[in-house]
């Protein structure tokens, strides 16, 4: 026998019940898309390298560890994308759709991350995402934040995650505020772990979410970004938080909250949960105003959110909340009892999935009457739409409740829709 071939590392195949929720967090994501007034974009998964370190910023892990970068066969230096905002913005921007326009769009697919794989932790993963350009005010982060918690809400996991928020001010807020961190830091290094210390110089702000709780102890002692923010800043922030209460959206400030990635100003967010361990982001997003100019199109406020569809998929699991209908192959399974009632069959069939979206699977392969019943019974199906001989004769036709109470009917063919309907309520 030769060799298997495996997935790569880090990267997985999705089937079964894992798919079946999949496609329904899909549609969930589309409606509410589709309900807020938001257009697709569909952007390559290839992007020239230099997008992602001019978007991203240099010296973050994403960008200086994690990309997949390759030459293709004309030398030219291609990343796999390791997230989706930067394409969608490089599009907006070549496609002439951002300049004094507004624009809401969404996304879904597939991101690269050269990451050391544990669980909700992957090297391609999956995103569902949001951008807004155009719009700098706090209404359009409460909008976008609603979205998401009306998706966690519909999937049936909104209790089992946090809202985490803070600001991170305008940049030249931030340049004050970083000098005086990195002189904190500076006068206290040996105390930090050595991650930090490698980042004192670097990247300053990132050592506020460091996860050793010896440099978490020493911050309590640091300044705050808070005292550095202008008048406008703080403005913002507190609009978007009234406007997070009158939605009805509960929120906790962590001043320590500032993302992996550089491009982002005034307002951060991440969903959390406690329930899937180390890997506890489901959601994370935020308002990037200067990313649109550093990508060289003219000044246009920037605003957006990715999902993780992996995390949220095992916190769904995880949260018993994986709906009963996806756990059956079919909801509907439609057999004749003998071969002489196959064509009659398909026929309801073709009725039934005319006048409903109900999953419903006819019996292929005949056999015997108990290997049939067999077979309708391991579909896990509620209902079993049965065509002895006798039906067949007097056109008429049985309906069979396989699970729970409920008695076995047999109905004229003609009308038999209506039955059907009321036997599922
Ligand atoms: P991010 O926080 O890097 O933000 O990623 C968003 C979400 O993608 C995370 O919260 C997490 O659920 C999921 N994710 C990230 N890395 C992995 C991984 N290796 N395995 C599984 N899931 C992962 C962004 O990507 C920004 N583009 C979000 C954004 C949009 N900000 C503004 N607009």
């Amino acid at each position: 026998m030769s060799k298997l071939i495996k997935a790569v590392r880090g990267m997985y195949d999705s089937h079964g019940m894992d798919a079946r929720l999949w496609g329904r967090l899909d549609r969930a994501y589309a409606t509410i898309m589709q309900r807020y007034a938001y257009d697709a974009v569909r952007t390559p998964i290839v992007e020239p390298v230099g997008l992602f370190a001019r978007a991203i910023g240099e010296v973050t892990d994403v960008v200086e560890k994690e990309m997949y970068v390759f030459e293709d066969r004309g030398g030219e230096k291609l990343a796999l994308r390791p997230e989706g905002t930067a394409g969608v913005v490089r599009a907006g921007i070549e496609n002439g759709l951002l300049y004094n326009q507004i624009q809401k769009l969404w996304y879904a697919g597939p991101m690269y991350r050269y990451e050391r794989p544990q669980k909700g932790r992957n090297r391609q993963f999956h995103q569902m995402g949001a951008e807004v350009f155009g719009l700098g005010g706090p209404d359009v982060d409460v909008e976008l934040i609603e979205m998401t918690a009306e998706l966690w809400r519909e999937l049936g996991i909104l209790d089992g995650v946090t809202l985490e928020l803070n600001t991170l001010g305008q940049s030249d807020e931030r340049r004050a505020y970083r000098d005086e961190l990195v002189a904190f830091l500076r006068a206290n290094f040996d105390a930090l772990d050595a991650d930090s210390q490698n980042r004192v110089d670097t990247n300053p702000l990132r050592v506020l979410d460091s996860k050793s709780p010896q440099t978490q102890a020493l911050l309590t002692d640091a300044p705050t970004l808070h005292d550095f923010l202008g008048g406008e800043s703080i403005a913002h922030f507190e609009a978007l938080k009234a406007g997070l209460d009158d939605a009805g959206i509960a929120f906790r400030v962590n001043p320590r909250l500032v993302r992996g990635l550089d491009y982002y100003n005034r307002t951060v967010f991440e969903w959390t949960t406690e329930h899937l361990g180390a890997q506890g982001t489901i959601c994370g997003g935020g308002r990037y105003d200067g990313l649109v100019e550093q990508l060289g199109g003219k000044p246009t406020p920037g605003v957006g959110f990715a999902l993780g569809v992996e995390r949220v998929l095992l916190l769904v699991e995880a949260l018993g909340q994986i709906p009963a209908d996806l756990q059956r192959d079919a909801d509907v399974f439609m057999m004749a009892t003998s071969d002489a009632g196959e064509a009659t069959i398909r026929r309801l069939a073709r009725e039934l999935r005319a006048h409903s979206d109900q999953r419903v699977a006819v019996l292929h392969g005949g056999g015997s009457f108990k290997s049939r019943m067999k077979k309708a019974d391991r579909s896990g199906a509620r209902v079993l739409v049965l065509l002895g001989d006798d039906e067949q004769a007097n056109a008429q036709v049985s309906l069979k409740p396989l699970r729970g109470q409920g008695e076995q009917i047999t109905i004229a063919q003609d009308g038999w829709l209506n039955a059907l309907a009321d036997m599922e309520q």
